[in-house]
C-alpha cells in the first residue's frame, strides 16, 4: 500500500498555470543560497521526466534536470550529444511535476562556451521554456566571466567543477580529478573563480576528498558534492543510479534500491501471465 501523499496523484489537468494541490512555496535561489555552512545539508537529485519529479519533490531541495540523461534517457555514449531541445523538454517536465524544489536545468555542450551572449541567449531560452530557477554551466576559471555575466542578468547559475563529463574528449574519460598537486590547485581556483564570479552553488564532482574540503571551507556559496565529501554543504546522485536502474555502480553511488530487479520480476510475471492466459480476469474486463 502506497503511503505517498495526495499531492503526488498524476494529475495531466495539473499544470503550472493551475495551483499546487497542496499550498507550497518553491525554494527560491536566495534561500539555497544562505543554506551556505554547518547547517541542514542540501539535497538534490537528478530528475527528467514529470512522474519522476513528483515523486522526488517532497523529499529534495533542488531537482537538477541533468545533461546525465544523455546516458540514462538516450543510451547516448556521452552528454557531448546533448541538445538544447532535449534539455527544454526535459525542464519543463520536471518543473511540472515538482512544487516545492528550485529546479535547475544543465545547459549542454556548445550552449555557452563561445561568448557569455550566446551563454545569455541559450540559459534565457531555457528559463523562459522550463520555468526553471537556474541553469548550471560545467568550468572554471575560464567561464567566470559568462557566469558574471548571465548573473548580473537575471540569470542564477550553479558552477560544476572537477570531473566535468562534457569535457570527457579532453581528460579521455570519467578518473577522478586532482591526484597531482598542480591539478588539485588548479581544481580550487576554479572553484574560488566561479564562486566570486557569482554561482549560487558549485557542484564538486569526482575529486580526492581534501580538495572538496578546502573548496567548501573558501568559498562563500554552498557545494554541493558527488564522489566528492560529506562535508560538503549538500549532496547529489544521480537518481537512477541510486535507486538501482544500472549494473554498472561506481564507487561514489550508493544503491537505496535494486529497481531493476523490482521491475524485471514484475515484467516477468506479466509476461507469465500473459502466455498462460491468466491476464486480464475478470477484474480488469469490461462487461455489458
Ligand atoms: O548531469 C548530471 O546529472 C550532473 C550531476 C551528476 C551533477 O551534472
Amino acid at each position: 500500500m502506497s503511503t505517498l501523499p495526495k499531492t503526488l496523484t498524476l494529475d495531466t489537468s495539473t499544470s503550472r498555470a493551475n495551483p499546487t494541490p497542496q499550498p507550497m512555496k518553491r525554494l527560491t535561489v536566495p534561500r539555497i543560497r544562505q543554506r551556505k555552512g554547518g547547517g541542514e545539508p542540501l539535497v538534490m537529485l537528478t530528475a527528467y521526466t514529470v512522474r519522476q519529479a513528483q515523486l522526488l519533490d517532497p523529499h529534495c531541495d533542488m531537482l537538477l534536470v541533468g545533461d546525465s540523461l544523455a546516458q540514462v534517457i538516450y543510451g547516448l555514449p556521452h552528454t557531448v550529444a546533448v541538445t538544447m531541445e532535449m534539455m527544454a523538454l526535459h525542464g519543463a517536465a520536471v518543473v511540472r511535476g515538482s512544487y516545492h524544489a528550485a529546479v535547475i536545468v544543465d545547459m549542454p555542450f556548445g550552449s555557452y562556451e563561445a561568448s557569455p551572449e550566446q551563454a545569455f541567449a541559450n540559459a534565457s531560452r531555457l528559463l523562459k521554456e522550463t520555468g526553471a530557477a537556474a541553469v548550471k554551466v560545467e568550468g572554471g576559471k575560464v567561464l567566470a566571466p559568462t557566469i558574471e555575466f548571465l548573473t548580473q542578468r537575471g540569470i542564477p547559475v550553479m558552477g560544476h567543477v572537477g570531473l566535468t563529463p562534457q569535457a570527457v574528449n579532453i581528460l579521455g574519460g570519467y578518473g577522478v580529478r586532482g591526484k597531482s598537486d598542480e591539478e588539485a590547485r588548479t581544481i580550487v581556483e576554479d572553484a574560488v573563480a566561479v564562486a566570486q564570479a557569482g554561482a549560487f552553488s558549485i557542484v564538486i564532482e569526482g575529486v580526492l576528498e581534501s580538495i572538496a574540503i578546502e573548496i567548501t571551507g573558501k568559498v562563500a556559496c554552498p557545494t554541493i558534492g558527488i564522489g566528492a565529501s560529506a562535508q560538503c554543504d549538500g549532496q547529489v546522485l544521480v537518481t537512477d543510479d541510486m535507486l538501482g536502474m544500472f549494473e554498472r555502480v561506481p564507487k561514489f553511488v550508493k544503491r537505496y534500491q535494486d529497481m531493476a530487479g523490482v521491475i524485471d520480476g514484475a515484467v516477468k510475471e506479466y509476461a507469465q501471465q500473459v502466455r498462460s492466459r491468466s491476464f486480464p480476469t475478470d477484474d480488469q474486463i469490461y462487461k455489458g
